[in-house]
């Protein structure tokens, strides 16, 4: 099976699912976007001789993504940190075959503007005793579809908003790849 990653920054978690299926019989990393030329994601799918390409927002919006996802033809879509609103072209392509992880127990810091540190600040300045990860389907709104999977981990008094972040990219690393195996 084929999989596609959209990715807008540093990609840690697209390296851990190239990764995953390195050499692996179930599925394998076919191609990786970006909507940054210079996100580092691109780097590293350069380093692992993955196929990328970056776009910009109009090229999405004239349905670049539609037409590389077909011609590659893509199984899987995954979203590891992609900023923009996924096309509703894309969405109707890939019916329940579109997901994305947040790094927060959904519905729970979810929305529009909830992303990165954000997302952990405000779980400190809730004082949440944990937080975690969410994998969900994408639909039209923000973090809004299906759930799919959901991890927790704790929250000492003493965390910073950087301690919290580290801990949900621990899980993300740990959980992200096999989630995505699981549905291939
Ligand atoms: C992750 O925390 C993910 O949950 C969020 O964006 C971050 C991406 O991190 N959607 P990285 O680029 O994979 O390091």
């Amino acid at each position: 099976k084929k999989i596609a990653i959209l990715a807008s920054g540093n990609g840690s978690n697209a390296e851990e699912i190239i990764k995953h299926f390195d050499g692996s019989t179930k599925g394998k990393v076919a191609v990786i976007a970006s909507n940054k030329k210079d996100a580092y994601v691109l780097e590293r799918a350069k380093n692992h001789d993955i196929p990328f390409f970056s776009f910009n927002r109009k090229e999405m919006e004239e349905a670049v993504l539609e037409k590389a996802f077909e011609e590659l033809d893509v199984d899987l879509v995954v979203l590891a940190g992609f900023l923009l609103k996924v096309p509703d072209g894309l969405i109707h392509m890939f019916p329940e075959r579109i997901i994305n992880i947040h790094p927060a127990l959904l519905p729970k810091f979810g929305g529009k503007g909830m992303y990165g540190m954000r997302v952990h600040e405000a779980v400190k300045a809730k004082r949440e005793k944990e937080t975690g990860i969410t994998i969900h389907y994408v639909n039209e709104k923000y973090d809004d579809g299906r759930v799919i999977f959901q991890e927790n981990v704790t929250v000492d008094e003493n965390d910073t908003p950087e301690d919290i972040a580290k801990k949900v990219h621990a899980l993300e690393h740990k959980y992200f790849p096999k989630v995505i195996e699981s549905l291939l």
